[in-house]
């Protein structure tokens, strides 16, 4: 579709149209697909008009009738014909227009009508005829006969002229709306890149890894499957636990939550089903478990791992059946309750050793949510520091602080074991102890951290990185690294790489080929090495 309000914008555009007026006292207008008219307003009194007839014959109403009808017939009969341009009669019968479609990939979008011009061979009588049914649709034929005096006519060589002038508007119009649909089309491919978000409710993070758990997250928003999620401490399991009951239909029911690593067994028990009175010593009245609780709701069952067998069988019974038993009580009460589990334990490992038992397992883990660790998403470090200092400022009611270049350098090198907590904590402790200065160096941080020396984002091979020599070796080395693992990784597909690194195709290629690591080179490499040869030029294969 054209967007014809801004047409008027377009200074060519404007041009021509000025043109055609002042030369050939010509009108242009611009007809959308079904014949209407875009660029003319019955109630703009101030519009002038270079051509005398519409000068007379469109503030009236029967005139503009006549004109309107004649454009939205013409138009029907244009939009059929194989032709892109066409001359015509005008509503008067001595008028002419000429007519110069508006075309895009063979789709008629409309047309652009220049009303009008007349020959200056044009018969008397024609025009006479024309003044008695001016009269008869009550206007001034006096009038009328002064504007057609006014009116230029065109000698051969000027309506050719008059023409191509028309037809270049028509062009100019497929021109610019085709770079719009380009532009539009760029815009929307950039938003689609914007679209990688910085945040899920509370989780912030841009990195790969997290714009992966934002699209599970976002799938199994409306869905009431149980979910697992496994992740190492501190990276985030409970926050995804809640956020996946506050995006989820059970919003407006409870959310529990239960650590089970932190009750005994028995304790447990009570805890999650309830007891009747009398049940223990203690249990002086009836209660109601988590279980109840969350009635319509989501229980999130934290450190699952850590359950004994048999809670574990207490568990799965209530999950297949639906039902459980408070303690020492003998009737079954119905509960309808989401679950959703978590644990920094290996699972699988644990149904090995067997601790874990695999029914359950599998009961729980119908969808499966793998929390990345931070040393896996460093790129998601600044966005993190940002977000933690600002939070622990505004608690504080200090200024806000700003960690220097070397400060964060050894934030990027240290490995994160604690992941988020503990860098939410490092810097809620950097906040407190930079007291009134607003920079925050190396010398503050904690001595583990500061300490820290850079290894492989991986955390598997080292990138041989030496600390010493000159920055450009180093980045080298890492360029190299980073092609290498990367074509791996993406199995040679050199453009999906060369877009990851956000380089150009060509660019990749030249990279490669400098490297020497191109799939032969390194595969012959790798046999030398192997063989305990010279590894050749690919250096130090992996
Ligand atoms: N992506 C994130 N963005 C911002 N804050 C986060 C993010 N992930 C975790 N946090 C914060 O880090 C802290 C730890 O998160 P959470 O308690 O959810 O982790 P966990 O995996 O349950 O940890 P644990 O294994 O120790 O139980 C919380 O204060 C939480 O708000
Ligand atoms: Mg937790």
């Amino acid at each position: 579709m054209i967007n014809w309000d801004d047409l008027k914008h377009i200074h060519v555009i404007r041009k021509l149209q000025q043109i055609i007026g002042q030369w050939f006292y010509a009108e242009v207008f611009f007809l959308d697909e079904r014949g209407n008219v875009r660029n003319y307003d019955p109630y703009d009194r101030q519009r002038e008009f270079k051509n005398p007839l519409c000068a007379n014959l469109l503030p009236k109403e029967a005139g503009r009738d006549w004109i309107m009808n004649y454009f939205r017939e013409t138009s029907d009969r244009f939009s059929q014909d194989k032709e892109n341009h066409m001359m015509a009669n005008g509503p008067l019968g001595f008028d002419k227009v000429f007519i110069s479609k508006i075309e895009l990939e063979g789709e008629y979008l409309g047309s652009v009508v220049a009303y009008c011009y007349i020959e200056n061979t044009v018969p008397k009588q024609d025009i006479e005829s024309v003044v008695k049914k001016i009269t008869e649709k009550g206007m001034d034929p006096e009038l009328f006969e002064q504007a057609v005096q006014k009116m230029k006519a065109l000698s051969p060589s000027e309506v050719k002229y008059f023409f191509e002038l028309v037809e270049l508007v028509a062009q100019e119009i497929t021109t610019f709306h085709t770079e719009i649909s380009k532009r539009e089309a760029r815009i929307h491919a950039l938003s689609n890149q914007l679209e990688n978000r910085y945040s899920y409710d509370q989780m912030i993070g841009k990195s790969k890894p997290m714009q992966e758990l934002y699209s599970v997250l976002d799938k199994i928003a409306s869905s009431e499957a149980t979910v697992l999620v496994q992740g190492d401490n501190g990276t985030g399991k409970e926050l995804i636990a809640r956020s996946i009951h506050f995006n989820s239909p059970r919003k407006n029911a409870s959310f529990v939550t239960v650590n089970c690593s932190a009750f005994n067994e028995n304790l447990l028990d009570s805890e999650l089903f309830g007891h009747v009175k009398g049940s223990f010593t203690g249990a002086i009245k009836d209660k109601k478990g988590l279980f109840e609780a969350a009635h319509n709701g989501t229980l999130f069952l934290d450190e699952i791992g850590d359950m004994t067998l048999t809670m574990q069988v207490k568990l799965l019974r209530v999950l297949q059946q639906g039902t459980l038993i408070p303690v020492g009580g003998t009737e079954e009460r119905k509960v309808e309750v989401r679950v959703i589990a978590a644990t920094n334990k290996d699972l699988k490992a644990m149904i090995e050793e067997g601790t874990f038992r695999e029914d359950l397992y599998y009961r729980i883990n119908v969808i499966n949510i793998q929390v990345p660790c931070l040393r896996d998403r460093k790129e998601d470090i600044p966005v993190l520091v940002d977000h933690f200092l600002l939070k622990s400022c505004k608690e504080k009611e200090v200024p806000l602080k700003q960690i220097t270049s070397r400060a964060m350098e050894k934030i990027f090198d240290y490995q994160w074991p604690g992941n988020i907590r503990e860098l939410e904590n490092e810097m809620e402790r950097l906040v407190v102890l930079s007291g009134t200065e607003q920079k925050v160096g190396p010398e503050l941080l904690s001595p583990r951290i500061r300490d820290a020396v850079a290894s492989s984002g991986s955390g598997g091979k080292s990138m041989n990185f030496k600390y010493a020599g000159k920055l450009r070796d180093a980045m080298e080395e890492l360029e190299k690294t980073m092609i290498k693992e990367g074509l791996r990784r993406t199995k040679w597909n050199k453009s999906k790489l060369a877009k990851e690194l956000g380089i150009s195709r060509a660019g990749l290629i030249m990279k490669v080929e400098k490297y020497g690591l191109d799939k032969r080179k390194l595969r012959e490499a790798e046999l030398a090495a192997a063989a305990g040869g010279n590894a050749g030029n690919g250096g130090d294969v992996a």
